[in-house]
């Protein structure tokens, strides 16, 4: 199959290259670098040992799209491009609507033209109310609590209203929880600009002498040892579950959803005492005030995954430590 990769110079599209180039696939890249790097598609270049067609693009501009679709004969379009930086896109609204919606919606209109019905569209648990009980599964409530979320319920909803009016549609929604990890290669993993909000990152980066300390934010949750839960899946896995979803979209037309997570709550104290214990560490750490917005626990059930995709996470925490300090240590200077 030839596959566009839409933000294919990110963390997760890049992995997706790495893995749709193994199996045989045949993929075309389509990235405006504002996240991504070509770093990471030097990346994928040495671990697949092969070259593939590579657009600097913005794929909201329509002309440019038009002529990725005119070029190559596209089967399936993975669509990872998009902003994700929760807090800027509270300070950045119109920049998060603009942009994740716009790409969205010139691409399903390109796709149309072009005759190219099959979508595995990057959604996000941040789509889910704080207010579910855990563990949640697709049927639980939505209602985002910030910009990025609700661009992603947006698009979810879009996506959806097109596989009705157009039966030919068939586009798989798929809500990460929280994606770690980094190949196993150590070539390509999760390099965030500037200081990164997410924990991993931030584990690997203080671990690298790069923070003076991490800062876990609340100890005082309702949670057994009183910090957060979340549901962290191996970057391997997440792929995988793309694999599953391809596969799927080939048979069932029509707009369906699914969790991508492990079903496991792990807490933050759990994380940083697994990171410190797999690699031989001693993080610096303090006790901080809580986040704003955060909640407690958040986690998937993987349930329909499990059954309609046939997806089932495998990688242990120990896997998405050891993984994630083997990057940092390799960390290409472009990268930083
Ligand atoms: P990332 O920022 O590393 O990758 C996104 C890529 O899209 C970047 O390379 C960026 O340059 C590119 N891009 C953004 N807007 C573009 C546009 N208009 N045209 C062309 N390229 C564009 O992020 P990621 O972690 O790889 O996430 C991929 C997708 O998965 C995103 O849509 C994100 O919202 C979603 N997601 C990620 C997580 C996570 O844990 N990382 C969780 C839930 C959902
Ligand atoms: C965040 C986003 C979510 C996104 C996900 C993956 C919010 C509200 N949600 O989720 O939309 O899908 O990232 O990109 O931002 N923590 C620390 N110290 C740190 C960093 C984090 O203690 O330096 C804690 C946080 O308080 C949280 C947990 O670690 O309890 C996980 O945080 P993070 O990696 O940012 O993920 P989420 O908040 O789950």
């Amino acid at each position: 199959m030839k596959i566009l990769v839409t933000g294919g110079a990110g963390y997760i599209g890049s992995h997706m290259c790495a893995e749709l180039l193994r199996l045989g696939h045949e993929i075309v890249v389509a990235d405006n670098f504002s996240n991504g790097t070509q770093a990471a598609l030097d990346g994928v270049k040495k671990i697949s040992g092969s070259d593939f067609p590579f657009y600097e693009t913005d794929i909201r501009d329509e002309n440019a799209l038009e002529k990725i679709f005119y070029e190559h004969k596209i089967d399936c379009v993975t669509h990872f491009a998009g902003l994700k930086a929760v807090g800027k896109s509270v300070s950045e609204p119109l920049e998060y609507y603009e942009n994740n919606l716009n790409s969205t919606l010139t691409l399903c209109r390109t796709m149309r033209k072009h005759g190219v019905f099959r979508m595995i569209f990057s959604s996000s648990a941040a789509t889910y109310s704080p207010e579910n009980s855990v563990p949640l599964t697709e049927d639980s409530v939505l209602g985002a609590t910030n910009p990025y979320g609700r661009t992603k319920i947006m698009c979810e909803e879009i996506l959806r209203d097109l596989c009705i009016a157009e039966p030919r549609f068939s586009v798989v929604l798929l809500r990460y929880f929280n994606a770690v990890g980094a190949h196993e290669s150590g070539l390509i993993g999760d390099c965030p600009r500037g200081i990164p909000n997410n924990l991993m990152p931030f584990i690997s980066q203080t671990a690298a002498g790069l923070h003076s300390e991490l800062k876990i934010f609340g100890n005082d949750y309702n949670t057994p040892d009183g910090t957060c839960i979340r549901d962290y899946i191996h970057i391997t896995d997440l792929i995988d579950g793309h694999v599953c979803a391809i596969e799927f979209s080939a048979e069932n037309a029509g707009c369906e959803v699914f969790n991508l997570g492990t079903g496991r709550g792990i807490s933050v104290l759990e994380m940083v005492d697994a990171f410190d214990k797999t690699n031989g560490l001693k993080l610096p750490r303090s006790i901080a005030p809580r986040r704003p917005g955060d909640f407690p626990e958040a986690y998937a059930s993987p349930e329909k995954a499990e059954k309609m995709l046939k997806f089932r996470a495998k990688k242990s925490l120990e896997d998405m430590c050891r993984d994630t300090w083997k990057f940092q240590r390799n960390v290409p200077s472009e990268m930083r």
